[in-house]
């Protein structure tokens, strides 16, 4: 199995009969998601997607992939939240959080249009200055704004600096297979366009072509990625929680809120695992933070982060649940060095690797912070693969969505992030907002 559930350190926090208590609901759960009769169910494409994709589309990814390798220096991928997120974490877990500072043979690969930063932006534009660019601009509703202004800015950088064939040639559209905004433009253009399927939300879609063509660009192998999400396709539908580690990593986490761990911090001792942790946050955060429920999601690096957030996991407010994920295996190893004189005191370490001291730090603080009173579970990923990455991301998937079933919440709608917009909309005088904008300048004291 690519990732296995180690809950040895949740004795003292937890029994197996209150998981065994919880196995009706998650059967439930189980079946509201497999019969396709549970709330949301018109978001379920992602549960079969890694046998059942779009193979001629898959092949058009790799292709469009090669091409681009060969003829983009600097690749522009334009989009935010679930458009965005999963393809960099999926880059900087199997190349390198420094991907772009790498010798390699694929192009630099930048994200764009996931924020209203106009530094952000003319800083990305100033490293485009002289290089041959593509862009990919990944939004399925194609509306969303901070994509959309992005996209204007690069689109009119391409033509000026191409020409409009050209740029015409170098702009790759990801986005709904009819409707949107984007699509009409793609169509009216004569873009290359990639789908996003209809029945596959925004944080669901890393192994679409929203994730899959940028991954391809940065030479990660696709098919090994959605084979490993394959094998846990298979490997996760036993709805015994005591034989299936996604159903019992999304009960015990439900177990858990009920004690009061409102907060789920997850840790990582590899740096390159950051954006993954993002990815995980915006996933768990949108599926389950509604109707005043939910686990909130954090993220730390350790050990970097132990001195920053050691002392509160330690010591502070009894609301977190630890979950860690473990790269058993490190990719590389640097070894610690006999050093004659010693004045650093460190021969103690000598001949022992990195790795061995990093797992070391892992041991000393899991027993640490569960003598603090923090409960910890432990994911283990034997290594740095494009295969178990694969399995990873559908086992989060799937825990997901148990664990929204078994909390009484859609999984996969998102009602709460459009209250933001709307106040932006309205305060920017967009048509059809003009009754919310003088209420809101009202309350904004002008
Ligand atoms: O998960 C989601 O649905 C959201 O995070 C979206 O991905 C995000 O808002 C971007 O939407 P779109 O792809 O329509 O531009």
């Amino acid at each position: 199995m690519a990732v296995s559930l180690d809950t040895r350190y949740l004795n003292g926090f937890l029994s197996d009969y209150e998981l065994q208590g919880l196995q009706p609901q998650v059967t439930a759960a189980h079946n509201l998601l497999h019969s396709g009769s549970g709330m949301g169910n018109d978001y379920l494409g992602w549960l079969t997607l890694p046998t059942d994709y779009d193979k001629e589309e898959f092949a058009r990814i790799q292709q469009a992939a090669q091409r681009i390798a060969q003829d983009t220096d600097v690749f522009i991928a334009i989009g935010i939240g679930g458009s965005y997120l999963g393809a960099r974490a999926v880059i900087e877990f199997l190349k390198s959080p420094l991907y772009n500072n790498l010798k390699k043979d694929t192009p630099d690969i930048y994200f764009a249009g996931n924020s209203i930063s106009s530094a952000a932006l003319a800083e990305l534009l100033q490293l485009c200055e002289g290089r041959r660019v593509s862009i990919n601009v990944i939004s399925k509703s194609g509306t969303t704004t901070e994509p959309a202004i992005a996209f204007r800015v690069f689109r009119d950088y391409l033509e000026k600096t191409v020409g409009k064939d050209e740029a015409r040639r170098r702009i790759y559209v990801t986005t709904d297979k009819e409707k949107g905004t984007l699509k009409s433009f793609a169509d009216r253009e004569g873009y290359e366009t990639f789908v996003v399927p209809d029945d596959v939300g925004g944080r669901f879609s890393v192994l679409t072509a929203v994730g899959l063509l940028p991954i391809a660009v940065a030479g990660c192998d696709i098919e090994a990625l959605m084979k490993g999400a394959a094998e846990a396709q298979t490997a996760l539908c036993n709805p015994d929680v005591m034989q299936n580690d996604c159903y019992r990593y999304a009960a015990l986490r439900n177990i858990l809120l009920r004690k009061g761990r409102s907060v789920e911090l997850m840790v990582s001792y590899e740096p390159r695992y950051a954006l993954m942790s993002e990815w995980w946050k915006q996933l768990y955060g949108e599926s389950e933070g509604k109707d005043g429920k939910g686990l909130f999601p954090a993220s730390v690096i350790f050990s970097t982060d132990l001195h920053s957030l050691g002392q509160f996991v330690q010591d502070g407010s009894n609301i977190l649940t630890e979950t860690v994920v473990l790269i058993d295996e490190s990719p590389v190893n640097v070894v610690i060095e006999e050093d004659a004189e010693n004045i650093d005191g460190l021969n103690f370490l000598a001949g022992s690797t990195m790795a061995q001291i990093n797992q070391k730090a892992f041991e000393g603080t899991v027993l640490a912070h569960t003598d603090g009173g923090t409960p910890n579970m432990v994911l283990h990923v034997p290594t740095v693969s494009e295969h178990e990455l694969g399995y990873l991301i559908y086992f989060f998937e799937k825990a997901c969505a148990i664990s929204g079933y078994l909390l009484g919440v859609n999984p996969f709608n998102q009602p709460g992030v459009e209250a933001y917009k709307k106040n932006m909309f309205a305060l920017l005088g967009k048509p059809g907002y003009e009754d919310q904008k003088a209420v809101l300048e009202q309350r904004l004291g002008r």
